[in-house]
């Protein structure tokens, strides 16, 4: 097998060594930009850089130099944001300082812009501890989000209170130098020990943001640390939100961090979890982003269907079918289903199970390959499973997006993301079902989508 071979078809990764979140989502002179939390030196965490790549489409993606690097000014370049500002490619992201460690952390948030979107000059910290009001700790001070309300541009902070847990800050400013603190979102501690990557769209009225070490409500948000959504807007003059209640935006074991881009509704998440081994960093990367997922408001939750473009559709109308692939689309259609069964990348014993029944989609990756271990002790985490709730409906499709190390289910909106490592030969797909009419469609999207290595 080529060297080439070796890496997800279509997936964002990095040149090689780690990644981590995506950072900075945004369309700049018709492109769609993406960075992503970047050590290249190794297959783990490391000092963070700002790794990126380009698209025309979401689909097939270029890859750029590296934006930015840890120098005097920072030890890290945390997670962050990006806006197109006065013609220019604004980016800020935490500027980590390790100062001997422990209290003495400092995590503010600097700038750095770009006239042409590669080449960037960094401008400093700008929302220092000046700016951010005694209560909160500028050690967990981090991953700002950008956003423009006619003259004022906006920030989002994730922090922690020194007497509490997670907070998001909102700042204000008319030139982006100068900041001033607005207010405390939701004046309460959150679940989770400390809040991360918050971000917020204000057309689809969606506010998401991850949660560090949040307890399990059943089998819900089992991971360690899972990412949330809120619907509601956000009124930054009169210091008040109608955010509702928070859910889950994906039910699987690797999806974190996700960042939307503004004016396209489509969010991007990285495709891990923080403290699992990942068997493929063999081949010198670890990390990948999901999908982009187009994302609507429908029936009162969030809604998330992968772009993707196929082609060569081989399409069954059966309820089996034996099939071979290890990567490109599924799509499953049916009618009053009872049971489904889908085997995938099956072959010398492994195999990922994905069933549906009695109004649950279950993914099960105990037996897919390298095992995958993470920190988390509950019964189903150890076992490999991952739960997603399936609606009760007439007709329902499933989509299952594969690549060489991943698989993303989505079914009525919802999303269920992990990682898989089985052997490059393990290709073969059984499918079955118990339904009053079935169609499976696979199709190759190896021509239509990319990612440069
Ligand atoms: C989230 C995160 C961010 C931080 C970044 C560091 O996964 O912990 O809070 O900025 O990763 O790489």
């Amino acid at each position: 097998m080529s060297e080439q071979n070796l890496r997800p078809d279509f997936h964002i990764t990095g040149q090689m060594g780690w990644i981590n979140d995506p950072n900075g989502l945004v369309k700049f002179k018709d492109e769609y930009h993406v960075f992503f939390q970047y050590y290249s030196s190794n297959v783990y965490w490391g000092p963070m850089h700002w790794g990126h790549v380009k698209s025309r489409d979401l689909l097939n993606w270029e890859r750029l130099p590296v934006a930015l690097f840890p120098d005097e000014q920072d030890d890290g370049c945390f997670s962050g944001t990006a806006v197109v500002w006065k013609d220019r490619l604004w980016l800020m992201y935490t500027s980590y300082k390790e100062n001997g460690g422990g209290e003495n952390i400092r995590q503010l948030q600097a700038i750095a812009s770009s006239k042409d979107g590669v080449h960037f000059t960094k401008h400093g910290i700008v929302i220092g501890e000046k700016e951010l009001p005694a209560e909160y700790s500028p050690c967990d001070f981090r991953d700002p989000k950008l956003f423009i309300e006619g003259d004022v541009i906006y920030c989002l902070v994730a922090a922690r209170r020194r007497d509490g847990r997670g907070r998001i800050l909102l700042f204000s400013s008319e030139d982006m130098f100068e900041w001033k603190f607005v207010f405390d979102l939701f004046g309460t501690d959150s679940g989770g020990i400390m809040i991360e990557c918050p971000d917020y769209n204000k057309d689809l009225g969606l506010l998401t943001y991850c949660e560090q070490f949040q307890p399990a409500v059943g089998s819900k948000h089992l991971n360690e640390h899972s990412t949330f959504y809120r619907l509601g807007k956000l009124d930054c003059a009169a210091h008040t939100h109608t955010f509702g209640e928070s859910d889950i935006i994906d039910y699987g074991f690797d999806f974190y961090a996700a960042q939307i881009f503004k004016d396209t509704p489509v969010m991007i998440g990285w495709l891990n979890m923080w403290d699992r081994n990942v068997p493929y960093s063999k081949y010198g990367f670890a990390g990948m982003l999901t999908v982009p997922r187009k994302l609507s408001v429908k029936e009162g939750r969030l809604w998330q269907e992968p772009l993707y473009k196929g082609r060569n559709a081989v399409t069954f109308n059966a309820a089996e079918v034996s099939d071979r692939a290890v990567n490109g689309v599924i799509e499953i259609e049916v009618e009053n289903l009872r049971r489904l069964e889908l085997k995938l990348r099956a072959g010398g014993g492994a195999y990922t199970l994905i069933t549906v029944a009695d109004g649950e989609l279950t993914f099960d990756r105990s037996v897919s390959g390298a095992p995958i271990k993470g920190k988390e002790t509950d019964a189903l985490s150890v076992a490999g499973i991952r739960k997603m709730p399936v609606d009760e409906r007439k007709k329902h499709k499933i989509t299952v997006v594969l690549d060489l190390y991943s698989v993303e289910i989505f079914a009525d909106g919802r999303a269920l993301s992990s990682v898989i490592c089985p052997d490059f030969s393990a290709d073969a797909i059984k499918f079955s079902a118990d339904a009053d009419s079935c169609i499976y469609k696979r199709c190759d999207v190896s021509d239509s989508m990319s990612m440069e290595n």
